[in-house]
């Protein structure tokens, strides 16, 4: 889309980093700028799913753009009116919570509050396996609040992993589009 720049915050699930990189190619064929954001633990943190680095290089090739992955770097966003939408997809159980009590000492976390400080939209793509346990009231509460939209979930192992919840990646283009738009897209449960 010309001339909307969305922000993508990415959390430390690492699991879901594949679908990410689909997606910030899907958002630049579409259009848009593109500003990374890192979770301090989603920026330095190796795992068995790849380095740190090789992540970070990718999304800077694909968005053009540096990623934000400190405070100081996080803190404009607000000021300087930086984003139309921020998106933050993979939003871990942690971070989930740490919005929801308004704690902002993460890159991510103070980039939404930043957002929300011009009453912009943020957009949340949960993945986490407390979603149905600990994170589930975390949800319930950012539901219910204002400028927040949720990429549409679902159980993703419902036999293994009773509690866990993923939002669906593949929907994130149509949810951009209406969450830019101040709506909802439905149906949130998948
Ligand atoms: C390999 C690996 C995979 C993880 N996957 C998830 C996940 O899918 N969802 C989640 O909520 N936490 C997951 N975690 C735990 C988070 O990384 C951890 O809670 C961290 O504190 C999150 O920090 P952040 O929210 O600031 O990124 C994972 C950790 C590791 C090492």
């Amino acid at each position: 889309m010309k001339n909307k720049t969305v922000g993508f915050a990415v959390c430390g699930s690492f699991c879901t980093f594949g679908k990410v990189l689909e997606q910030l190619q899907n958002l630049k064929s579409a259009g848009f700028e593109i500003i990374p954001i890192m979770s301090y633990n989603a920026y330095n943190t190796d795992t068995r799913f790849g380095t740190a680095i090789s992540f970070i290089e990718k999304m800077e090739n694909i968005t053009g753009n540096q990623v934000i992955s400190s405070l100081v770097d996080a803190e404009p966003i607000g000021p300087r009116k930086m984003l139309d939408l921020l998106i933050v997809a993979p939003c871990t159980g942690n971070t989930l919570a740490k919005l929801a009590a308004g704690i902002a000492d993460t890159p991510v976390t103070l980039a939404v509050k930043s957002q929300l400080r011009n009453a912009r939209p943020v957009l949340i793509g949960i993945s986490t396996n407390d979603g149905l346990c600990a994170a589930a009231a975390n949800i319930g509460t950012l539901l219910t609040r204002k400028n927040y939209y949720f990429i549409p979930y679902r159980q993703d192992d419902c036999i293994n992993k009773p509690t866990s919840l993923v939002a669906d990646f593949s929907l994130l283009l149509p949810c951009v589009n209406a969450a830019l738009s101040e709506q909802q897209l439905q149906p949130i449960l998948r």
